[in-house]
Parts: C-alpha cells; sequence; structure tokens
C-alpha cells in the first residue's frame, strides 16, 4: 500500500519505490501540516517533527500564543491573513471585502485511482493510488481538498488543489497554488530555467537565501522568460549524486514558483497560478480545480531527477499514439522560405526531400487569407489559391505521390486587425472597451474563452484538416496576452480571462486530437514559449526554439532535458549561416545535435550546398537506426558547455543497458590538449561492452579508437578517452554495445 493513513499518530504516510511523503494531523481542530518529504523510510511515527511539543505548542495548548503557532507550522496549504508570514497558497476574498481563511480538517479517503481533471492536462494510469484530505473553514464556508496521487511505477508525486464553496455567498479566489511544502534549509541551491525569445531554458543556479526567490510569468503562457519549474539541489548534489526536490508544473499559463527563507532557517517551496491577473469568482456549490504539480525527490542527482521526470512524462502524461511510434523525419518550409512560396517550390522542396528519405514535408506559415508577411491574416484561415494553385488538396495529394506525408501550420489563438476576421468581429479580440490593445508582430490575441470563437477556430482548422490528407499539424502562438478584457465577462469576472484563455486552448486542442486521434500534433509558442507538461497532455512534441543554431541548441536542449524526454523537442538541422545567429557549423555537427529530438529539417533542400545535400542520407540512416534509443532511453548528461564553456556530452542508454549512445560536442577546440576522458553512466556494470563510432561521410558504424571490450565498471569509473578532432563545432556519436 502506498498510500496509507495511522490513525494512532494521525499520520499520512505515501510511499513510492525510493520516496516517503508524511503529512500530519495537529492540534485540534486539527491542522494539516508537513511532516517530511525524502528518501523512503519505514517509521511514520514523526509527527515529532511537526515540532509541537515545543514552545508555542499548538492553540489549544497555547491560546496565548497563537500566532507564534500559525508562523512556524508547516502548513501543506498555507492561507492567508491569520498569522503565516511566510507565504500563502490560498487567498479567498468574501462579499464583506475580507481576506482571511484558516483550514482545518474534515476528512480524508484513499482512492485506489489516479483521477483526471476536468477540462486540465493531468497524469493518468493504472496501478495509483490518490489520498483526499478535506479541509475547512466553516466560517466563510470554504473547503479545499488537497490532493496526492502516485504511481505503482514512478517515484513522483503529483498534488493538486481544489477549492469548494459551501457557503450562502459568492467568494473570489483570489490565489489558488497547487503545491507547498516546507523544510528545514541544510544548504540548499535553487535551480531554475530561464531565457528569451530564441534562448530558452538555460539554466541557473544559485544558493537559497532569507526571504523570498522565485519566478512567475504573467504572459498569458508559461513563456520564454521562466519555466513553471524550479528544483532546490543539495550543496555539491550533481548529475550523479545529492538530494534534490524538483516541483514542475502542468499548467501553460500564468504561474508562480517560489522559496521563502525565514527566520527559523526553513524553507517553504510554492508553485501554482500567478496570482497576479487571476480572480475566479465561486458562487455557492461551485467549486475551483487548480492544475497538477508533480514534485520529485531523489538522492541520485539531477541525473537522477530528469529520469523521473522523462519516466513519469513518457508513461503517464503524453498520450499521443505517436508516442510509441517512430515520428516522421519532417522538413519545414519557415527557414527554408518564409513567406515566399508558392505550390511549385513547396513541391520542389519535396521533391528533392523524398529523395533523401525524408518523410514529410511541413508548410509553415503563409499559405491562407493575403498572408505574404506577418502583419495579416492571422484568423482567415482560407486557403490562398493564388499562392499555392489548384488548392491545398492538389498540392497534399503531390506531395503523397512522393511518398511523403503532408503536415501544416496553424495559429489558431491569433487575429490580426488586417483580416476579414477582423473586420467583421472586432469584438473578438482580446481588449478593453474604448482602448486600442497593445500590438504584438502585428497581431491581437482572440478572446477563446467565448464559445463562438473557439467554435469557429475550430470549425475553420477542422474544414483545412478535412480537405486533404492533413497528418500532421504545428499549432503556434506567437504573442503574449495584454489589455486583458473580455467583451463577454461581467466585471466582476473579468480577473478569470487568463486562466479561461488557457482552459479553451486545452478544450481546442482536446477536440483536435478526439476528432483526428491519428493526428501528430506539434506545439510551438514563437520557438519554445509554451513548451510545458500541460501542452505535453495534447502533443507529443513541442518546437524548442526558433533559434536552430547547433551550439546554442546544446544549451536549450541541455535546460529542456533537465525535466523532458528527448523525445519531446523539436529539433531540425537547418542551414548555415543560422538565421538566427550567424554561425556556421559543420552539417554533420548539426544532424548530431537535432538527432537529441525529434530530427528533422528547417531548410531549402534545393538551395544547399551540394556535400551538405549529400550528407542528408546519412543523417536519415543515423536516425533511424538510433532514434529508438534516444526516445526511449534513460538520459544521463555527462557534461555541459553551458557551464565548461568547451564542451558538450550526453547519452541515452536503453532500459536493459544493453546499448548506448554518446553524443560529444567540442564547441570550442583548444590547442596542446590530451585526449579528453569521459566517464559514462547508466551502463551495467559487469556486462561487457564494445564501441563503434558513426561516420556520418557513410552513414555507417567503423570501429572506434578503443577497440576493446570493456566491462561496464571499467567504462563509467575510469571512462573513454575521446578521439582527438580539429576544429571548432566538431560532433561524436558512439554507439556501446553490450557483447
Ligand atoms: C514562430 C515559430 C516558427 C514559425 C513562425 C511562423 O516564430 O516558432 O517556427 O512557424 O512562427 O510565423
Amino acid at each position: 500500500m502506498p498510500i496509507a493513513y495511522h490513525k494512532k499518530e494521525n499520520v499520512f504516510k505515501i510511499d513510492t519505490e525510493h520516496t516517503s511523503y508524511l503529512i500530519g494531523l495537529a492540534d485540534k481542530p486539527a491542522y494539516v501540516g508537513h511532516i517530511y518529504y525524502g528518501g523512503r523510510i519505514a517509521d511514520h511515527d514523526l509527527e515529532y517533527l511537526l515540532r509541537t511539543e515545543e514552545n508555542p505548542f499548538v492553540p489549544s495548548k497555547n491560546a496565548r500564543d497563537k500566532l507564534l503557532f500559525m508562523d512556524a507550522f508547516p502548513f501543506e496549504l498555507p492561507t492567508h491573513g491569520v498569522g503565516d508570514f511566510r507565504g500563502d497558497a490560498l487567498r479567498v476574498r468574501t462579499e464583506n471585502g475580507t481576506e482571511v481563511l484558516e483550514l482545518h480538517y474534515v476528512s480524508h479517503e484513499i482512492l485506489q485511482e489516479k483521477p483526471q481533471l476536468k477540462g486540465l492536462p493531468a497524469t493518468f494510469g493504472k496501478e495509483a493510488q490518490t489520498l483526499k484530505i478535506l479541509t475547512e473553514d466553516k466560517v466563510v464556508g470554504v473547503q479545499a481538498e488537497l490532493s496526492y496521487s502516485v504511481f505503482a511505477n514512478s517515484d513522483a508525486l503529483i498534488r493538486s488543489v481544489r477549492i469548494i464553496n459551501r457557503g450562502k455567498k459568492p467568494v473570489y479566489l483570489e490565489k489558488v497554488y497547487s503545491a507547498s511544502f516546507d523544510m528545514d534549509d541544510t544548504g540548499f541551491d535553487l535551480i531554475t530555467l530561464h531565457g528569451g525569445w530564441a534562448r530558452e531554458r538555460h539554466i541557473t543556479r544559485n544558493p537559497v537565501n532569507y526571504g523570498f526567490q522565485g519566478l512567475s510569468s504573467c504572459r498569458g503562457e508559461s513563456s520564454h522568460q521562466h519555466h513553471p519549474f524550479l528544483a532546490l539541489a543539495a550543496k555539491g548534489a550533481d548529475q550523479t549524486q545529492g538530494e534534490v526536490y524538483g516541483l514542475h508544473f502542468v499548467y501553460s499559463g500564468n504561474f508562480c514558483g517560489s522559496v521563502y527563507k525565514g527566520q527559523f532557517d526553513q524553507l517553504r517551496v510554492m508553485l501554482g497560478i500567478a496570482e497576479e491577473n487571476f480572480c475566479w469568482k465561486l458562487e455557492p456549490g461551485e467549486d475551483f480545480q487548480a492544475p497538477e504539480a508533480v514534485l520529485t525527490y531523489t538522492a541520485e542527482g539531477l541525473g537522477g531527477m530528469s529520469r523521473v521526470y522523462h519516466d513519469l512524462y513518457r508513461q503517464h502524461l503524453i498520450r499521443s499514439p505517436y508516442l510509441k511510434k517512430k515520428r516522421p523525419i519532417l522538413i519545414n518550409n519557415w527557414e527554408a522560405t518564409y513567406f515566399d512560396f508558392d505550390e511549385k517550390k513547396l513541391l520542389a522542396i519535396a521533391k528533392e526531400a523524398a529523395k533523401s528519405g525524408i518523410e514529410m514535408l511541413v508548410m509553415d506559415d503563409g499559405w491562407f487569407g493575403s498572408r505574404n508577411d506577418d502583419r495579416s491574416a492571422l484568423g482567415d484561415w482560407f486557403v490562398n489559391e493564388k499562392k499555392l494553385k489548384g488548392g491545398l488538396k492538389k498540392l497534399v495529394d503531390g506531395v503523397n505521390a512522393l511518398g511523403m506525408k503532408f503536415g501544416i501550420w496553424f495559429e489558431p489563438e491569433m487575429i490580426s486587425p488586417d483580416s476579414d476576421l477582423y473586420r467583421a468581429h472586432p469584438d473578438w479580440a482580446i481588449a478593453v472597451p474604448g482602448r486600442r490593445a497593445v500590438m504584438g508582430r502585428d497581431q491581437y490575441v482572440l478572446d477563446l474563452s467565448r464559445k463562438e470563437i473557439r467554435d469557429y477556430v475550430f470549425e475553420r482548422v477542422s474544414a483545412i484538416l478535412d480537405s486533404a490528407n492533413i497528418e500532421y499539424v504545428k499549432w503556434d502562438m506567437n504573442r503574449q496576452l495584454t489589455d486583458l478584457g473580455s467583451y463577454d465577462l461581467p466585471a466582476d469576472r473579468q480577473g478569470e480571462l487568463s486562466h479561461r484563455y488557457v482552459l479553451a486552448v486545452y478544450e481546442l486542442q482536446e477536440r483536435l486530437i478526439r476528432r483526428y486521434p491519428k493526428l501528430l500534433l506539434e506545439n510551438c509558442s514563437g520557438g519554445g514559449a509554451r513548451f510545458d507538461p500541460g501542452m505535453l497532455y495534447y502533443s507529443p512534441q513541442i518546437w524548442c526554439s526558433d533559434d536552430t543554431d547547433a551550439v546554442e541548441r546544446l544549451m536549450i536542449q541541455e535546460g529542456t532535458a533537465l525535466v523532458y524526454p528527448l523525445s519531446a523537442m523539436g529539433a531540425h538541422v537547418s542551414d548555415c549561416p543560422n538565421h538566427a545567429l550567424g554561425r556556421v557549423t559543420p552539417f554533420a555537427t548539426r544532424g548530431y545535435v537535432a538527432l537529441a529530438g525529434t530530427f528533422g529539417y528547417e531548410l531549402d533542400i534545393t538551395k544547399i550546398p551540394e556535400a551538405d545535400r549529400a550528407m542528408i542520407p546519412k543523417q536519415v540512416a543515423m536516425y533511424h537506426k538510433y532514434h529508438n534509443l534516444v526516445a526511449d532511453g534513460d538520459y544521463y548528461r555527462i557534461a555541459s558547455y553551458g557551464e565548461n564553456h568547451s564542451y558538450d556530452c550526453y547519452m541515452t542508454v536503453k532500459k536493459d543497458r544493453s546499448e548506448a549512445l554518446l553524443t560529444y560536442v567540442q564547441v570550442i577546440a583548444q590547442a596542446n590538449t590530451k585526449t579528453r576522458k569521459i566517464r559514462l553512466q547508466g551502463l551495467d556494470a559487469a556486462k561487457q561492452y564494445r564501441i563503434k563510432r558513426f561516420n556520418m561521410e557513410t552513414g555507417k558504424e567503423e570501429a572506434y579508437s578503443l577497440k576493446g571490450t570493456y566491462h561496464g565498471d571499467t567504462l563509467m569509473q575510469a571512462g573513454i578517452l575521446i578521439d582527438k578532432t580539429w576544429g571548432d563545432f566538431q560532433g561524436m556519436l558512439l554507439h556501446i554495445v553490450a557483447v
């Protein structure tokens, strides 16, 4: 039984194979407190960790100092206004304008399942248990149901919260976080992912200090700038060892994550929907479901944490049938043509691509309405037959006749002021009546909280998908939300718009994948601004970044792979000089780097240098040979270019440890060096392995300089030597196979 209630001690114990999470009830009426989260332990007799036997004790024993208690007790869901000054996770405004709330335990239940959340992405799976603890503030008539789920085969813990208005009057939720827990600070660093457009998810690590540290997005999407993830790593924890706690939010809109270090050297870690731009009205009897947060604990360092997240998302979050299917190698025409294309150009690209073994053509932005640049036509989802002469079906049939699949780009959430749609429905854009809304990339955001607008979008997207054999959709979202105002919502519900918008995106994508269950959906947002676990529930892959430069991608992909399986990362080989920053890297290296994701091309294959074109079939062979190892394997980070500014190295290892793939990129060469020693990870210490090197010139494996067979423990403890290469930006792929 992974979840148990120990009545005598009033303790709930949630176990996974390697972790335990303990919750205790203290005092009468009882407060719900956090006892312990960490490595698996046998004892449940740990109520002493709530520290209620020391001053100020509990309010029933020492009412005089209740304030001291409230400001020190490790609440599982701290509330506002009753003396806990370390940050609240729940704030409710009543009709009389006050915001005071104190929760007491009411009841609990243990379910033999993982319930789904209505309208929200959520982890799923059999062999799961869920603990629900119901708490209540009797004065306000508000209940909070705390939910904790575990799966038999995972070390992750899934938390969420549901708020129910049991009172007679409406209340306003001003803040509902999904997870919060307190622990003693034994010396932690805070790890987060930060960035910007074309620089997504760079890893940063800083010591936790007194006061608040945190990150958030109020951009209406999870954002380029910050990621809904934080980890606390013990000082000295690295890729292979050390305690690490992770929190990741299964949500695609505004979020806030924080760590607070208080007067007693204790930490409070929290994650949830940002309170800014959020206020949700709950009528009597209504409830509000907050999204899920995925918590992890491991003593096996950052690598251990990554593997827990990767497996959880592959087994319990991504639903697409493509999770287990080989993704077609695609060629996208964005960097090839931008808006300047017609059916002839696309067919020429497809023809050349088919010869090289590329399996799908994706037609990007610019095929609809009067869109010849990024200033117009979003919302006019009608094929531009001046561009695509003969229509879409003819083009798709032509591509299919070459033996290739066809995919298409949409940006369904947007509306250009210069569009027929806007001219007909100016009130469909998110805006405050009487104010001219802020423009971003010359476009506004559709008010998807309105059903008629969602229906229009869905009708247009499906009409296009029904008109031809389209097997892939790239769903883009290219600007952030401003001017929050909806023509439809009453004044006291305007604060719901941001969250309603996210729910609307989820509803639309749910409808899409239900109607087209075989469709391969790739999410995208100006590159990777909505790369989050919420979107993974709908699409098995997300475009990682508009920066396709192989060197920059090393850091973007390293940060992304800290929490996401490689199979989720959209990665393409593009042309050089790179369009984002002008760097020239070898075509082979661009291939090695893109192999760590979904693998595809983003270039005009009819125009690239002959030598590059000739290499594509070799890269295609590489993908076919190794994609299983990359998509399903365990990921090990060996070295980080972001840290050492010299070289990058990572491995993926088959679950049975019979095979591994090592990618090494020498980013900056140095003179007068010895061969570099690399210690492998993840192998079977007792197995013997042989090392082969993939030769991109021939598309075949050949002998490596280390020609013997080597024990796994030797390779992991003593390491291997990396053959010297000449010049910057040189990549190498080693296939390590058990004999
Ligand atoms: C975004 C995407 C790109 C491309 C363009 C089209 O920036 O990230 O890949 O689709 O939009 O406008």
